[in-house]
């Protein structure tokens, strides 16, 4: 039997305020990214933005930067960090709600492995190719659950009814109820693959923490 499908925006809207809690600072792999770059043509589009931490380095250098996250409690408080002054839409990584070439980077940063079905993340990639801009450079990163270390760490258990790639791993908020997200596991080769078949090309991929990363550029 097919797992049914988990809405992500859903799942994060139950845990927003808490997961905002730990995951106030930015990564470094994201800074040390944005810092690099020199002026942009088109807004940073943040991809899955959540609460804002990393959009919110880069409108603080000064670039333009758009958000877009499933979860509308998440983009609440992304508000807080980014001002006014940015945009922010309730929308999804598979249909982005941006012009075709309209951005100047694009980050996806933990996003695409909560897409459940594996139409939805190859989707989800090629619109960061579609709105990225000919030339442009976007960060991809998914949880390195294929490690056994971090699989362990993070208390992920195969979905039932899914084919051991799905994967639940609890949220437990201290005194809150315990909270299943959905999240796919992704090697760094499949993450390669996906990017690639969505009209990518990797430029330099590697892990960070638990994370894998991949640096892509847009021909
Ligand atoms: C682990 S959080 C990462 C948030 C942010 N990128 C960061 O690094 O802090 C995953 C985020 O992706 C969002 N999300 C999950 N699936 C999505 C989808 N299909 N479209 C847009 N956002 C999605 C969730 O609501 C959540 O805010």
């Amino acid at each position: 039997m097919t797992p049914t499908p988990v809405n992500p925006g859903d799942t994060f809207d139950s845990i927003a305020e808490a997961f905002d809690a730990t995951r106030a600072r930015p990564w470094s792999f994201v800074t040390d990214w944005l810092e690099g770059m020199g002026p942009l043509e088109g807004p940073v589009v943040d991809v899955g933005c959540g609460n804002g931490r990393h959009l919110a380095v880069a409108v603080q250098r000064g670039m333009r930067g758009i958000g877009v996250d499933l979860s509308v409690r998440l983009l609440a408080i992304a508000r807080q960090r980014v001002g006014r002054d940015t945009d922010l839409f309730i929308g999804d990584a598979r249909d982005l709600p941006i012009a075709t070439d309209a951005a100047g980077a694009v980050l996806a940063v933990a996003v695409i492995h909560h897409i459940q079905e594996a139409e939805g993340r190859k989707d989800a990639v090629s619109e960061v190719r579609r709105v990225l801009a000919p030339g442009g450079e976007a960060v991809v990163s998914v949880w390195a659950l294929d490690d056994p270390d971090v699989a362990l760490g993070a208390h992920a258990r195969p979905m039932e009814g899914g084919d051991g790639a799905d994967m639940l791993v609890p949220w437990r908020a201290p005194g809150g109820p315990t909270v299943d997200r959905y999240l796919r596991v992704i090697s760094p080769g499949e993450l390669a693959d996906l990017l690639v078949g969505g009209g990518l090309e990797v430029v330099r991929s590697w892990d960070a923490g638990a994370n894998h990363v991949a640096l892509v550029h847009a021909p």
